[in-house]
C-alpha cells in the first residue's frame, strides 16, 4: 500500500531524509557556476517553469544527489545510479529512473543535436567524454520516459546560472512529502 497524504509518518520521515540530502549539497562544487544546492533548486525552478509535472519536478531537484556528502561524494563513480536507488523506494520507478538517467540523457543529445554540445559548459564537455561520450542506446532512446528525461536534462544544463532564483526549499519539500510512497 502507497502511503500518501501530509499526514503520513512515512511522508513526513521522507520530507526529513530529502531535507537533509538537499542540505548537504550546500557548498558541494560540480560545476564552476553554482553550488550542488543552487544547481538543484534552478533545476526545480526550470521543470516548474516549463510545465513538468510533479514527479519530473521532483526529479529535477534530486537528480545530482550522488554528489552529496551524505550518498556518494564529489566525485563518486556512477552518481546516477546511487541518485535512481535513493530515491525510487522513497518516490517511485519512475522519479528514480528519469534522475538516473540524466547521463544517458545528455549522451542521446549530444549525438543528436550538434547545437547541444556546443553550448554544453566546460565542465559538461570534460565529463561527457569521461562518461563515455556521445552515444544513442536504444534501450534509452525507446523507453517510455526517454522524452521526460530529454526535458531534463535540458533543465540540467540551464540550472547552472549564478543569478538565476531557483525554487523554494519548501516547496521541493511539500512535493517530496506528497509523493512519497
Ligand atoms: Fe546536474
Amino acid at each position: 500500500m502507497r502511503y500518501r497524504g501530509g499526514m503520513s509518518l512515512r511522508a513526513r520521515e521522507i520530507r526529513a531524509e530529502t531535507a537533509a540530502v538537499l542540505e548537504s549539497l550546500r557548498g558541494v562544487w560540480d560545476e564552476e557556476m553554482v553550488d550542488e544546492w543552487d544547481h538543484a533548486m534552478q533545476a526545480a525552478a526550470c521543470a516548474i517553469e516549463d510545465g513538468a509535472d510533479d514527479e519530473l519536478v521532483l526529479a529535477a531537484a534530486l537528480h545530482d544527489i550522488g554528489h552529496s556528502p551524505l550518498l556518494g561524494g564529489p566525485h563518486v563513480h556512477d552518481h546516477c545510479g546511487l541518485a535512481r536507488d535513493w530515491i525510487t523506494p522513497r518516490f517511485g520507478p519512475r522519479v528514480g529512473w528519469l534522475a538516473g538517467a540524466h547521463v544517458s540523457a545528455k549522451r542521446h543529445l549530444a549525438a543528436v543535436d550538434p547545437a547541444y554540445t556546443a553550448a554544453l559548459s566546460p565542465t559538461s564537455v570534460a565529463s561527457l567524454a569521461a562518461q563515455g561520450g556521445a552515444h544513442v542506446d536504444p534501450e534509452f532512446a525507446e523507453h517510455p520516459w526517454c522524452a521526460d528525461a530529454l526535458r531534463l536534462r535540458r533543465y540540467d544544463d540551464a540550472a547552472k546560472d549564478p543569478d538565476a532564483v531557483g525554487a523554494s526549499a519548501d516547496l521541493v519539500l511539500d512535493l517530496a512529502q506528497k509523493l512519497a510512497r
